[in-house]
């Protein structure tokens, strides 16, 4: 498939996913990580429960679901990095190349992203050591099955992370290990580095979703979890809360980063991409309610508060697992189920940058991946010095939206709340308004009810909607909230 006849120049990629089912797996390891076990459980704690839950759900399907199939066939149509993909639809399709900027603005978000996301898993990955360590004492014990920290009041559990905050070497460590492997996956590519942690790591990521969620079944509230998350209160979909279920739809399924263009131009052979979307969306969204499965009813059984904020499952955790039977095991397990879901993560947001660099500079896939890794991996750590020596910086503080928001806080507020909507804002209009319908509806494969049905969300619903959010997202006074 040489780019012969056109003029992007950018190199068509030669690596591939082995499989459709490769690819599935890769997909649905990049949409579930931090974003599912920690953020979403979190929100919903905050925002009450049902309501926000079933709008989230809502803006899966009706949004989310749509523009995963459009970057999707982005990247099946381009075969190269998000950036040259476009400009091959955008030449194929008789528009200009300047529509390319969103898959720059994607890949420069997740670049961004991973500088962050890669902090908040170094979190992850201290405490799998804490846990860790703790589940070697209880083995050496002779009692593998003991409650986790034995003996710790809740002052020392919880004091932990305030200790880790404290000390910028030990972010640092954590940071540069998590991106360190990161790294070494993908420079050894799609095949060899993406896929092979996508297959090794999925199941049994699975595995211990389910495996711990029947344990909080038997172990926690699981009725009382139930009616929370499932319960609506319709007075609590305030219009912020709405805008924070959208936003959590887009970053959830890694949307408006340019990720599921990148893995879409691995695609090799097929079209009918339209089922495979349905699949990735629909198994994002089961994974987030079962996190919020497993997690509701532990923090139930122990009287802890849902809307404890981010800290909830760093924090409140690890004291539920002090109290319950098998915990010193069942939280280790659970520590490591989230290093899992947050590496398949990040390798995807370190492959779109990378990528990028192989098709539009023709650098080496090492080259590239150092490039971008090394450069994430600094802008993380201005990120953790924000919880300590630079705890006073404001990055934009000048922006009232920014005015009170720490460093991390800061990359992550601006990528979630603008560079993402943007991004989704302009996939939406240049694949339902200047992309060519043909070249579209043949790779979608959809049955033309179905192809109508995917035309009105992407060119209608999801522009308007997703305008709406950035505009309340950025002037939060208009809802008067
Ligand atoms: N979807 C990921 C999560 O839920 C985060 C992510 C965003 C990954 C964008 C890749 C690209 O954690």
């Amino acid at each position: 498939m040489a780019a012969t006849g056109d003029t992007t120049g950018a190199k068509t990629t030669s690596e591939g996913w082995s499989s459709r089912s490769a690819f599935i797996l890769a997909a649905i390891g990049a949409a579930v990580g931090l974003g599912n076990i920690w953020r979403f459980p979190t929100l919903a704690g905050e925002s009450g429960g049902g309501a926000f839950v079933i709008f989230y759900v809502g803006c899966v399907f009706l949004l989310g679901l749509p523009l995963v199939l459009s970057e999707i066939i982005v990247g099946r149509v381009g075969q190269t990095d998000a950036v040259g993909s476009i400009k091959r639809v955008a030449a194929k399709s008789g528009v200009a190349p300047g529509w390319s900027i969103f898959g720059a603005i994607g890949a420069c978000a997740a670049f961004l992203i991973l500088s962050f996301y890669s902090v908040v898993a170094g979190w992850v990955l201290y405490y799998v050591g804490v846990m860790g360590v703790d589940f070697a004492e209880a083995l050496a014990a002779g009692d593998p099955f003991r409650g986790a920290l034995a003996g710790e009041s809740r002052e020392m559990i919880q004091g932990r992370m305030a200790g880790l905050f404290a000390s910028p070497s030990l972010m640092l460590g954590m940071h540069l290990v998590f991106m360190g492997a990161t790294f070494f996956i993908v420079a050894r590519g799609v095949h060899g580095g993406i896929e092979k942690a996508a297959t090794w790591l999925m199941p049994g990521f699975f595995a211990l979703l389910v495996g711990i969620t029947i344990y909080g079944a038997f172990a926690g509230e699981m009725g009382q979890a139930l009616a929370f998350l499932f319960t609506p209160d319709w007075s609590k979909l305030t219009p912020p809360v709405m805008n924070a279920a959208l936003g959590q739809a887009l970053f959830s399924l890694s949307l408006g980063v340019a990720a599921l263009i990148t893995y879409g131009s691995y695609i090799k052979e097929g079209s009918g991409l339209g089922p495979t979307a349905a699949m990735i969306a629909t198994a994002d969204t089961c994974v987030a309610l079962l996190a919020g499965l497993m997690i509701f009813p532990i923090v139930f059984a122990v009287g802890l508060d849902p809307a404890a904020g981010p800290t909830l499952v760093f924090q409140s955790l690890p004291f539920a697992f002090q109290t319950m039977p098998g915990g010193a095991l069942i939280g280790l397990l659970f520590f490591v189920l989230i290093l899992v879901a947050a590496i398949t993560s990040s390798i995807s947001l370190l492959e779109v940058p990378t990528a990028w660099g192989i098709g539009e500079r023709r650098w080496s896939r090492v080259r590239s991946a150092s490039i971008f890794g090394g450069g994430a991996f600094l802008i993380g750590i201005a990120c953790l010095l924000g919880y300590n020596v630079w705890s006073d910086v404001r990055p934009l503080g000048f922006w009232p939206i920014f005015a009170e928001t720490d460093i991390l806080d800061t990359v992550d507020g601006f990528t979630g709340k603008i560079m993402l909507p943007v991004v989704a804002l302009l996939t939406a209009i240049f694949i339902g308004w200047k992309a060519d319908r043909k070249l579209v509806g043949a790779t979608a494969g959809l049955s033309p009810a179905m192809l109508g049905v995917w035309r009105f969300l992407v060119a209608w619903l999801c522009p308007i909607a997703v305008a709406l959010i950035l505009l309340f997202g950025l002037f939060p006074g208009l809802l008067g909230a």
